[in-house]
């Protein structure tokens, strides 16, 4: 089957990967928006237009389903988005909620995501349902966004930034057992969160749950395990990309072998810190 995945840059290339080791065998368009990154502080009914866009694309090739790579995408464009496209498969994405709540013991759930997605009621309708005990805290990390466009993944800065951001939290970093990563850029930064929180902490993010979703709603069989070592996993993430996954920059296909390579490294990053 041809499955669509759009973010609004590369963030959604973690979900691609996770799809890429689940459904090795379909066949993927990815898009990502980056002449309109980051959605995470634009108003709702421009992120509708973006994605509203993207969607006719999608179409145009032909797409059996379509999944929204994006937490803050699906949070303000996916009710308008079902209801344009009732005849394709829609698959959003929301902050992994309900799962860290009942993994949290007593201890606290740090939810963290863009601003959009902070705001907008989708998410705080999920926490009003399931964060019945008042578990959960929210943290808007809009730079982390910038920091992966630049794929700088190394920068010191991005330790200062997440403790500077963390200041502003009601309760000491030692107390939150489990952290949502509420945004798909959020992925590439697990190094620097196994840094600030306690060695226990779970991080959780919402990729193999949404390639779980898509798996049922399309009727196809996920692979049992992950079978493949880390690098072979990242070259054969590489040498599908040609035959199996077309990558395209807010519509233009990519083609150039140097921006095929940020791909590559994108694989590898996530498939280094997959276990994390
Ligand atoms: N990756 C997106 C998400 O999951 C948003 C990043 C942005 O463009 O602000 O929310």
């Amino acid at each position: 089957m041809k499955i669509g995945i759009f973010d609004s840059g590369i963030g959604g290339v973690s979900v691609l990967h996770e799809a890429l080791h689940r459904l090795p065998n379909e066949e993927y368009i990815f898009y990502a928006d980056v002449d309109h990154v980051p959605y995470g502080k634009k108003e709702p009914e421009e992120i509708q237009g973006f994605a509203d866009a993207i969607m006719q694309f999608m179409i145009q090739k032909g797409v059996d389903a379509v999944v929204i790579a994006c937490n803050t995408a699906t949070s303000v464009a996916v009710p308008f988005l079902r209801e344009k496209y009732k005849n394709l498969p829609i698959i959003g994405m929301e902050p992994a909620v309900k799962p860290a709540v009942k993994m949290r013991g007593k201890d606290r759930v740090l939810v963290m995501a863009t601003p959009v997605t902070i705001r907008e009621n989708k998410l705080h309708d999920l926490l009003q349902k399931v964060d019945t005990e008042h578990s959960c805290d929210l943290l808007p990390m809009p730079e982390l966004v910038t920091f992966a466009e630049k794929e700088n993944f190394s920068d010191p800065a991005i330790l200062d930034y997440l403790k500077k951001q963390s200041a502003s939290l009601p309760h000491p970093i030692s107390e939150y057992s489990v952290v949502v990563l509420g945004c798909t850029h959020f992925n590439y930064f697990k190094p620097q969160y196994r840094q600030m929180f306690s060695e226990d902490t779970s991080f959780i993010d919402g990729n193999a749950g949404t390639i779980r979703h898509l798996a049922d709603v399309l009727g196809l069989k996920l692979t049992d395990e992950v079978k493949a070592v880390r690098k072979e996993t990242s070259q054969a993430c590489v040498a599908v990309n040609e035959e199996k996954v077309s990558y395209y920059f807010s519509g233009r296909p990519v083609e150039d072998e140097k921006e095929l390579q940020i791909f590559k490294h994108l694989h590898e990053r996530l498939e280094e810190v997959r276990s994390f």
